[in-house]
């Protein structure tokens, strides 16, 4: 007998500040994720890599060029390093109109630092980037949900999520801790038609799967839910297009401006 369809309701639909309120506040910054859930995001999307000492951190790119004052790979910076550089005064130039004096203080934050300042207080979308120290990161990530006792529980909502475009990545992580539910990011070249049998695969690890909103169609969500897949279309800033994945039925959107989601879904 085939599975009754979830029920989703606009409701239900999850809220995911991309980086944090990141329209608003310097990316993945401590400022982005508070603001990301004053703003009424369900769960905030952090990217975890790993510091040359060998510490988790949140930062977006493998470089360190864009967000900071520095120059170079994060691999090339030990934590205390990082921890010198300015995370927030590129964003007060290139956004003057959303500049605060405040932000110039912004560092790249640890990942328990962010555990530490947001608590239980919102959910955690936590992205793995690929790279060759993947299977240390996961297993420090694993010892690191265990230590603030976020690893997820028998009949209760789970306080995280993992997104990976990593099929390698998602696969060690169900073997060793298979009640974390798991998304299988689709990079926004591979996007397209993806078969049967390739959505059967990812079901056998994976809880959902997410799509660019740029490469994805109806059918993808209506093929997706048929594998039993939760859909989760990444990043998604206007409205229109908001609202178009919605009445598509998709069941969670990663957004730089969470506020503006919250209108549409009616959350506020
Ligand atoms: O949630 C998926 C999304 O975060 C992937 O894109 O490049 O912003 O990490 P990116
Ligand atoms: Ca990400």
């Amino acid at each position: 007998v085939a599975e009754a369809p979830p029920v989703i309701t606009l409701e239900s639909v999850w809220n995911i500040a991309h980086r944090g309120a990141s329209g608003s506040a310097p990316e993945s910054t401590l400022f982005a994720f508070e603001l990301g859930r004053r703003m009424g995001a369900d769960f905030i999307e952090l990217d975890i890599q790993m510091t040359g000492d060998g510490h988790l951190v949140v930062l977006h790119d493998d470089t360190v060029d864009r967000t900071t004052d520095g120059q170079g790979p994060l691999t090339r910076y030990t934590l205390k390093e990082l921890k010198r550089l300015d995370a927030g005064s590129w964003f007060n130039r290139r956004h003057p109109k959303k500049a605060h004096p405040s932000f110039q203080h912004a560092q790249v934050p640890t990942l328990e630092e962010v555990l530490l300042s947001q608590g239980r207080r919102v959910r955690y979308c936590l992205e793995i980037k690929e790279g060759s120290s993947a299977p240390l990161l996961e297993r420090k990530l694993l010892k690191t949900l265990q230590r603030y006792h976020l690893l997820p529980q028998k009949g209760r909502p789970s306080p995280v999520i993992i997104h990976s475009f990593s099929r390698e990545t998602l696969q060690r992580i169900h073997r060793q801790a298979p009640e974390i539910p798991l998304v299988q990011l689709i990079h926004y070249k591979d996007a397209g038609y993806i078969s049967h049998r390739e959505l059967n695969r990812i079901r056998r690890y994976a809880w959902g799967i997410g799509f660019s909103y740029k490469r994805m169609d109806r059918e993808d969500v209506r093929r997706a839910r048929s594998h039993g897949l939760r859909i989760h279309p990444y990043t998604v800033n206007r409205k229109r297009d908001m609202r178009r994945l919605l009445s598509w039925g998709v069941d969670a959107i990663s957004t730089n401006y969470p506020e503006r989601l919250n209108k549409v879904l009616k959350k506020e």
